[in-house]
Formats: structure tokens, sequence, C-alpha cells
């Protein structure tokens, strides 16, 4: 996959390199570029937004400008979907990040200040993608969201079996996930429930399943 990511905020971008599951595809599964929308702006001294029609605080992030850093990237007609990060879109959901993660090229596009022109929504951009009722004061974060949610679905991103049986994927029929307990066995009177030091590991699986429904 190719994931290009445009944004005011490149430096955003850099630790996730390091990390997995970015760093265990990039190069490989994943070509990740990130584009500075000052870059390529058609205006004067990096100029990427303005005031808003109408009046009010703010400002919104231009439609020419965003033109311009996808028309640098892409030229005029690009195919590939063009997700825009906004509290008015779609929720993510693993759903979502499962359809994502399958598409061969990817851009997200990310705002700050009051946002996006909404011909940048209703004209450039292919989706809308929120990340939750809530909002943030810039695309990034949202933006890494995404990247690290399609990034750990990509071949070799995790290690073998780990992303398998996992919350909301299909081995736990969409639910979410039994709890997990490690060493020490008891911990100021904390205990590990007893059926998991058993080795019984029939016992253990109906325990796991009985979890998942009740937490669910
Ligand atoms: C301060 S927010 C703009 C909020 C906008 N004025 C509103 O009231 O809906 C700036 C940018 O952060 C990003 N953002 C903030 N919250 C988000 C969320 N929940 N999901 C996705 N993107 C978000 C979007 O790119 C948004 O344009």
């Amino acid at each position: 996959m190719r994931l290009d990511v445009f944004t005011l905020v490149p430096a955003a971008f850099e630790w996730v390199r390091e990390r997995r599951p970015v760093a265990a595809v990039l190069g490989t599964e994943l070509d990740l570029r990130v584009f500075n929308y000052r870059d390529t702006t058609p205006l004067g001294a990096g100029q990427v937004d303005d005031e808003p029609y109408g009046g009010g605080p703010g400002m919104v992030l231009r439609v020419d400008v965003v033109a311009a850093a996808l028309d640098a990237a892409y030229g005029p007609a690009p195919t590939h979907r063009i997700v825009a990060l906004t509290p008015q879109g779609r929720q993510l959901d693993q759903e979502l990040v499962e359809e994502l993660a399958t598409e061969p090229d990817l851009t997200l596009l990310s705002a700050r200040f009051e946002g996006f022109d909404q011909r940048i929504l209703d004209h450039l951009a292919t989706d809308l993608v929120s990340i939750g009722p809530y909002v943030l004061s810039g695309g990034e974060i949202p933006a890494l969201a995404v990247l690290d949610a399609v990034a750990r679905r990509l071949p070799g991103a995790l290690t073998e079996g780990s992303g398998e049986v996992e919350s909301f994927s299909a081995a736990l029929d969409g639910g979410l996930e039994y709890p997990h307990y490690t060493r020490p066995a008891q911990f100021r009177g904390w205990a590990v429930p007893e059926i998991l030091l058993s080795g019984d590991h029939g016992r253990i699986d109906s325990w796991r399943r009985e979890q998942v429904k009740s937490l669910t």
C-alpha cells in the first residue's frame, strides 16, 4: 500500500516510522509519504488558510491550497480514495479499517484551525472520516490513528497470529477480547483467575468465550 498524508505538521509522522506496526512494514508492504501543504501552496509566504466568509473566529484551510497539493502529487484526476479527517465524517471502526487496508493507494488529508473549506470535502475528498465524537486541534492524531490501525492489518506488521484473535476480529465474532494476565500470579492480594493456572485448555477456552460474551 502507498499511504500519503497531507498535513501542516509533517514532524508528527516521524516517530511512527521507528515503531511497530509501521516500522515492520515500511519499505515492503507500506510506502508512507508525508506532504506539507506549505510546500506547494500557490499563495505567497507559505499561506494556506484564510478568514471564513460570513465572518466568525478562526482560519479555514483553502481549497486552492489543497487542490495544488493534490495536483502536485497525483496530477489533475486522482482515481484512488482520498480521505479527509473531519469530525463530520463516518466514524472510524474496525470494519472501515479492514476496508481501507485493502486499498493499494490511500490518501489522508488533515486540517487545523477551523478545518477545511467545505469544497475540499465536497469535491476533492472521496471519503470523510471521524475518529470519534469529540474535537481535536488538528487532523494529525486522527491520521496517525488511521495509519496505525491500517498498518497493523498489513502482512508482516504483527508477530505471527497476534492480530487474528483480538477485539472486533471475526475470531471473536466482532466482540471485545477476554482479559489477559501474566506473572506474578499474586500481587497485593490480586489473584490471577485460578482457571488460567489450571493448564486445562478446554476450560480456559470456555472461560475466555464467556468473558468475550460478558464484555461485549
Ligand atoms: C479544530 S478541528 C475543526 C473543528 C471544526 N471547526 C468543527 O467544529 O467541527 C481542526 C481539524 O482537526 C481534525 N479533527 C478534529 N477532530 C477530529 C475528529 N474527531 N476526527 C477527525 N478529524 C478531526 C480535522 O482535520 C479538523 O478539520
